[in-house]
């Protein structure tokens, strides 16, 4: 039987008309949500991202700042530019899209960023505040596989949820949101011994290891709910993910397509993040590093 599809388009679409509707609450106290993208460098790729990032701004009401740096740009005017945006009360949220320029250091320039304008959740003060199990900002991607399991109402706890991939911007906060949850988790990586072994027993199989057809449909409990991060290029140049699609569709119980999947919920969750700035900026969301009573 064919899995249940997870439409993350429809979902982010959700989610921006309800960012939508707080745009305009904050616009009744004079708060227009502001988010500056920096973009270094020419990466084709990385202008795509830029550009449905800036457009799905737009089309929520909230204030975009664009700056396309030259890739001769140095880290010492970079990190300039993102003081400045610190220090700019028009500005809620300042993402710097990576990967940089190879003469560039992104940590520095991650580092440099105000925590509290983070709204990728990189900043090691975010990322710390995942791991104590209280998220200032959650890392977009991460967050919106986190809405997408709450969608179809997939109750983590005590499930055996199965991470693939370890980099900071998705597998490390991942498996921190879902321990959150109370799954029981296991990260997984390039290193990890008999990889099929370990996915056969995820309730919860998310891939994001940036590999085409990694997960074959053998690797996947039958009823299993497989997210797919994956963004990778088929050699004719379509978009695919780390899930061999057809094949494990047929095997898994809910299963998130690319394109059409997670990729649109990272947007939605950034703009979620830079709604959040401005209202915490507004004195209407709960300041950074504010306790969660847990049970
Ligand atoms: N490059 C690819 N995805 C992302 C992202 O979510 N944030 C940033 N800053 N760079 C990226």
């Amino acid at each position: 039987m064919s899995a249940r599809l997870i439409d993350g388009k429809a979902l982010a679409a959700q989610v921006r008309a309800g960012l939508a509707q707080r745009v305009a609450a904050l616009a009744a106290r004079g708060v227009r949500p502001g988010l500056a993208v920096l973009l270094v460098g020419d990466d084709p790729a990385s202008a795509v991202y830029v550009r449905n990032k800036i457009k799905a701004c737009e089309e929520t009401g909230i204030r975009s700042f664009f700056a396309h740096l030259p890739a001769s740009t140095t880290q010492a005017e970079l990190l300039a530019r993102v003081r400045a945006l610190n220090d700019d009360a028009a500005v809620h949220g300042i993402l710097v899209q990576l990967p940089l320029p190879a003469h560039l250091d992104a940590q520095q320039v991650v580092d440099a960023i105000a925590f509290e304008k983070d709204v990728d959740g990189l900043h090691p003060t975010n990322a710390g505040l995942t791991l104590a199990g209280r998220p200032h900002f959650r890392s977009c991607t991460p967050y919106g596989v986190m809405t997408m399991l709450d969608s179809i109402g997939c109750a983590l706890a005590g499930k055996h949820a199965v991470v693939i991939g370890r980099s900071n911007m998705v597998g490390k906060p991942m498996a921190m949101l879902l321990l959150a949850a109370d799954a029981t988790v296991t990260i997984c990586h390039s290193r990890t011994r008999d990889l099929a072994a370990i996915t056969r027993q995820a309730d919860v199989l998310i891939a994001a290891a940036g590999k085409r057809n990694l997960v074959t449909a053998d690797m996947v409990k039958p009823g299993a709910v497989v997210i797919d991060v994956g963004t990778n290029r088929t050699p004719d140049g379509r978009l695919t993910g780390d899930v061999d699609f057809a094949a494990v569709r047929e095997v898994a119980g809910a299963i998130s397509p690319v394109p059409g999947g997670v990729g649109p919920m990272t947007i939605a969750m950034l703009l979620a993040n830079t709604v959040e700035a401005a209202e915490r900026s507004a004195g209407l969301a709960p300041m950074p590093g504010a306790s969660q009573p847990r049970a």
